[in-house]
């Protein structure tokens, strides 16, 4: 059974204060805001602190039982959809059990479960998202251990850019990813009427 209303909000009054708390209510009521993160790849790629040793790799289909066991609630279809879609993930891993994940495209940014539509990539980026720690072992780096690991390799790829969207309330998200060479190129908006959203500005997401 999931967790009641009154629970949530308490929590995420205790734990993320008002701020967080107003954002996440608004969103609720279909009035949704993300940052543009955008990391140039002509910048050096310094690397992050981390505290726990972990050895980052690739996530192959022969991994995918190993990551089900990290992300209990991701769907098996779409995990395995995105992968023979092309759609690459990379996995940092301690004492052989997957801890963190990040996800990564060159030929789209799949943004339409967030906004509606996708993102439409320019040329020389890179899309970025689905970033998860185990709850046990966040703060110690690993996500900003994997961004640096994702834009060596981008950059090595003779990408331009990595791009990715967070919501505004995601402090740990934001922090991590400022860590890796991210900053704030614009607030995406998005509103919901019934079944439309309309998303500004516009200019960048496909019809
Ligand atoms: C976002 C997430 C991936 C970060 O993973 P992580 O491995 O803990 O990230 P890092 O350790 O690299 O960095 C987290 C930073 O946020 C800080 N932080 C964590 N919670 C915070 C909070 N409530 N307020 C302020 N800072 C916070 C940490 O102290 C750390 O910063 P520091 O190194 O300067 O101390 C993880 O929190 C997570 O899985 N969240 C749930 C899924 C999610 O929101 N994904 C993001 C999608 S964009």
């Amino acid at each position: 059974m999931s967790e009641p209303l009154w629970k949530r909000v308490w929590r995420t009054l205790q734990k993320e204060g008002l701020g967080s708390l107003w954002l996440k209510s608004l969103d609720a009521l279909g009035y949704r805001r993300l940052y543009l993160l955008r990391r140039p790849l002509v910048e050096p790629i310094g690397d992050c602190p981390m505290t726990l040793p972990v050895e980052i790799g690739w996530l192959t289909f022969e991994e995918l039982q190993d990551y089900f066991a990290f992300r209990p609630d991701a769907s098996r279809h779409d995990v395995t959809q995105q992968l023979l879609q092309g759609d690459r993930c990379l996995v940092a891993r301690h004492e052989d059990r997957i801890v963190g994940a990040m996800w990564g495209s060159s030929t789209r940014a799949s943004t339409t479960p967030l906004l509606g539509r996708d993102l439409a990539l320019a040329a020389g980026e890179a899309y970025q998202f689905d970033a998860y720690t185990l709850p046990e072992v966040r703060g110690m780096g690993i996500a900003a251990t994997l961004s640096v690991a994702w834009l060596r390799h981008l950059r090595d790829e003779a990408c331009s850019a990595a791009i990715r969207m967070t919501f505004l309330w995601n402090v740990a998200a934001l922090r991590s990813h400022a860590k890796a060479g991210y900053r704030v190129v614009a607030v995406v908006r998005c509103f919901r009427l019934g079944s439309r959203r309309y998303v500004f500005p516009r200019g960048r997401f496909m019809a």
